[in-house]
């Protein structure tokens, strides 16, 4: 808020106040005159207080699309288009009401999700299980012991999100977040060719960020929405979450900031698929619970805060041979269920 705008507060009473609050509101409620979440790449230019220099601003630090200004904070935005935060704010209440961001219906929130995409596996049965495949605008977190499949399940999603989407694709290109370095452009290649797909495509379609720590992770992640629309990223994998905050923060007296700095990378991994209707799939390691007396006593890392953000979870096991047992542990609307996957050269198949 610049110092005349405070002045200007300062001498309003409460009831003027309010009354302004309650204009904001309104403003949020009100329908909405452009077509909705679609819309969410609409071009920003023509909102309060955006005039073409200050949209060509905020499109370079990455504001370009429409949800990214109605879910900024005024001060965020008021700083990086040299605005003040009263502008800001106004901007701010405009975007979101061309999103339609109040209330919906039950019946408005059915016809959204038929925006959703789904992704294919590979395999048949698994997708199956997922209710078709997995879904975009959405968190789906992987979890399980060393060797249990999750990077080569990530390779086979990398491949797959570029197909066409009546071929189970999402016919768009993928970001890849690599922390522990075991992204290898020969798997794809062989995937690939299993397709019959132009692996020198397919590769050029592959964003890949080595991430060397946590926070070079979250950057990553952060810088993302620069490309997300340029490069038409439907698929976002980080392979693997958790590692690296694992390793930078040790200790009990570490973990409240670790989880809130998780919790944050996770917003914004969750505001990516929500703006450009993208997928986004993570990878995660398990602990063993020692203590558990009956079951499976291995349970994955990242504790609640991450166990909120997904939204699908699919837990692999070592089978015998190739094979892989995945289990979907938590969907927001399918039965929990199991079964079995093959890793072959030709990538992820049906057992
Ligand atoms: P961590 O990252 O160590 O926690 O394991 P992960 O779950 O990511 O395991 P990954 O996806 O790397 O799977 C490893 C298993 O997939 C191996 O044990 C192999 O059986 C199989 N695999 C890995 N690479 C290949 C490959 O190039 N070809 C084939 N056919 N199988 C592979
Ligand atoms: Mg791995």
């Amino acid at each position: 808020m610049t110092g005349k705008e405070k002045e200007k507060e300062e001498e309003m009473t409460i009831p003027q106040i309010e009354e302004i609050e309650e204009e904001k509101e309104e403003e949020l409620m009100a329908e909405p005159e452009t077509a909705p979440v679609e819309g969410s790449e609409q071009d920003i230019e023509g909102l309060p207080g955006i005039g073409p220099k200050t949209a060509e601003k905020l499109k370079e630090a990455g504001y370009g699309a429409l949800m990214n200004i109605a879910t900024a904070s005024a001060s965020e935005i008021a700083a990086v288009a040299d605005v003040g935060e009263g502008t800001a704010s106004k901007a701010i209440m405009a975007a979101r009401g061309a999103l339609r961001m109040g209330y919906e219906t039950g019946l408005q929130a059915l016809e959204n999700r038929k925006k959703i995409l789904k992704l294919t596996t590979g395999s048949k049965e698994l997708d199956k299980l997922l209710g078709g495949g997995l879904e975009t605008c959405s968190i789906t977190e992987c979890y399980g012991a060393f060797g249990s499949a999750k990077t080569q399940i990530a390779h086979q999603l990398a491949v797959n999100a570029q197909l066409p989407i009546d071929e189970g694709g999402l016919n768009g290109a993928v970001l890849y977040i690599d922390t522990e370095h075991t992204f290898r452009p020969e798997r794809i290649m062989e995937m690939c060719s299993a397709k019959g797909l132009d692996h020198k495509k397919i590769l050029a379609n592959i964003h890949v960020g080595r991430a060397y720590n946590s926070d070079h992770q979250i950057l990553l992640a952060d810088k993302a929405k620069d490309i997300m629309k340029e490069k038409n990223i439907k698929l976002v994998i980080v392979d693997s979450l958790m590692s690296h905050f694992r390793a930078d923060y040790i200790g009990r007296g570490s973990l409240a900031g670790r989880q809130q700095k998780l919790n944050q990378h996770l917003h914004v991994l969750q505001k990516l698929a929500d703006t450009y209707n993208a997928l986004i799939y993570l990878t995660n390691q398990v602990m063993s619970k020692p203590d558990m007396l009956f079951g499976d006593p291995t349970a994955a890392v990242g504790g609640h805060v991450l166990h909120h953000a997904a939204t699908f979870r699919i837990y692999l096991r070592k089978s015998k041979g190739d094979t892989r047992i995945c289990k979907l542990v938590d969907s927001p609307n399918l039965p929990d269920g199991e079964t079995v996957i093959r890793i072959t050269p030709d990538g992820v198949i049906d057992r």
